[in-house]
């Protein structure tokens, strides 16, 4: 009778469980699941700051907070179908707040990369910005727009729209210039990233996004073993300081011929002045696309975890940086030290220093035009 007894009571629990509605696994990974959201929630410059949460449909998962719009984490399913955490960052504000040097995530804006000597003349004025990396001027200045709140709506489950309105001669840029960045997850577990802007005054604009990438995993140790292809036969070489030349080189037979797919540490430690001035890869290619459509402009492959990530965009250029200024002293949101090199940025771009560069395509924005472009940044697995 007991025996009968316990039996009919495991069948039923074992029925009742079968009831249960099955939770579906997180995308995220535990330490992204682990981040709390009050740590974003403060004040800044008068204006809310939160941690928002994306998730896509086929296994996708984004948060962004409205401070520099920021990526903080992108999980996106592994060789294994295990969430993998492909973006460095921060699991608090403040240290987005109080380390602003590596722009993990950022939008960037108004002028993504660097205008040399800090200045440049539009329409015969001459305008000055501050310099803040050597006599340069880097992404926009001190208090660019990775390191200002921007309003946020959140339009669906898998989208979110951030906008900013940069006043007349913030940062020393001239033009009232409203811009929007929208981030979509899309069914192809795409992120793809909308910039637009307008201006009452003519401007100068480069707007990017500065994620710092490890395919294996943010915190792994390096990105020299993922392999690249960049659609690119030349780049803009540049000085001592990072500002280009002025000439375009074709890449074929330097370290920077990516056009067949090749480890990132083959040749990054090559005896090459251009490696040489920025301490590995940190260089603007040409894109072999010249129609301001999306197309493919780069695919990278971790070999460990599996997962590949396309890069798609309409600009004429690419920043490859391999993260040569990391030392260890950034700690991510798992706890784990961002040591050199493990991690790897692509930042679609106008080339650097084009307001000083007449022959490079143009980065001015005149009243009456807008801005506009795409950039998609799709993953899948290699088996
Ligand atoms: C630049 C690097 C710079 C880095 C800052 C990149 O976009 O090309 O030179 O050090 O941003 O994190």
């Amino acid at each position: 009778m007991k025996t009968s007894l316990t039996i009919l009571s495991l069948v039923l629990t074992v029925v009742m469980m079968s009831c249960q509605p099955q939770s579906k696994p997180s995308v995220f990974t535990p330490a992204v699941q682990k981040i709390n959201p009050e740590k974003f929630a403060q004040t800044v410059d008068g204006k809310q700051v939160k941690l928002y949460t994306l998730v896509g449909q086929n296994g996708i998962g984004l948060k962004v907070t409205n401070y520099g719009a920021r990526i903080v984490a992108l999980c996106v399913p592994d060789k294994n179908g295990k969430p993998t955490d492909v973006v460095l960052g921060y699991d608090n504000l403040n240290d987005y707040i109080n380390r602003p040097q590596t722009y993990f995530g950022a939008a960037i804006g108004r002028y993504a990369n660097r205008i040399g000597d800090a200045k440049f003349t539009l329409d015969g004025v001459n305008y000055n910005l501050v310099a803040n990396d050597g006599k340069n001027s880097l992404h926009g200045g001190p208090k660019g727009y990775f390191a200002v709140v921007w309003n946020a709506k959140k339009l669906s489950d898998s989208k979110i729209q951030f906008t900013y309105h940069s006043p007349d001669m913030e940062e020393g840029y001239p033009g009232d210039l409203d811009v929007t960045v929208t981030y979509e997850l899309t069914p192809q577990n795409g992120l793809k990233i909308d910039y637009k802007a307008t201006t009452d005054k003519e401007t100068v604009l480069n707007l990017t996004n500065h994620s710092y990438f490890n395919l294996s995993g943010e915190g792994s140790k390096t990105i020299l073993d993922h392999v690249m292809m960049l659609n690119a036969d030349s780049i803009t070489p540049v000085d001592s300081t990072l500002i280009p030349t002025g000439i375009i080189e074709s890449v074929t037979g330097t370290p920077f011929d990516f056009t067949k797919p090749t480890p990132i540490g083959e040749r990054i430690n090559a005896d090459n002045t251009q490696l040489k001035y920025a301490g590995g890869y940190d260089h603007n290619w040409v894109l072999n696309n010249k129609s301001n459509d999306v197309a493919l402009a780069a695919t990278v492959y971790s070999p460990v975890s599996g997962i590949q990530m396309d890069v798609l965009t309409g600009q004429p250029g690419i920043q490859f940086y391999t993260g040569n200024f990391l030392n260890g002293q950034e700690i991510g949101k798992s706890g784990k030290p961002y040591e050199r090199r493990s991690a790897f940025c692509l930042e679609v771009q106008h080339y650097p220093d084009s307001p000083n560069k007449p022959q490079f395509p143009t980065t001015t924005l005149k009243p009456g035009q807008t801005y506009q472009h795409e950039c998609i940044y799709r993953f899948s697995v290699m088996k």
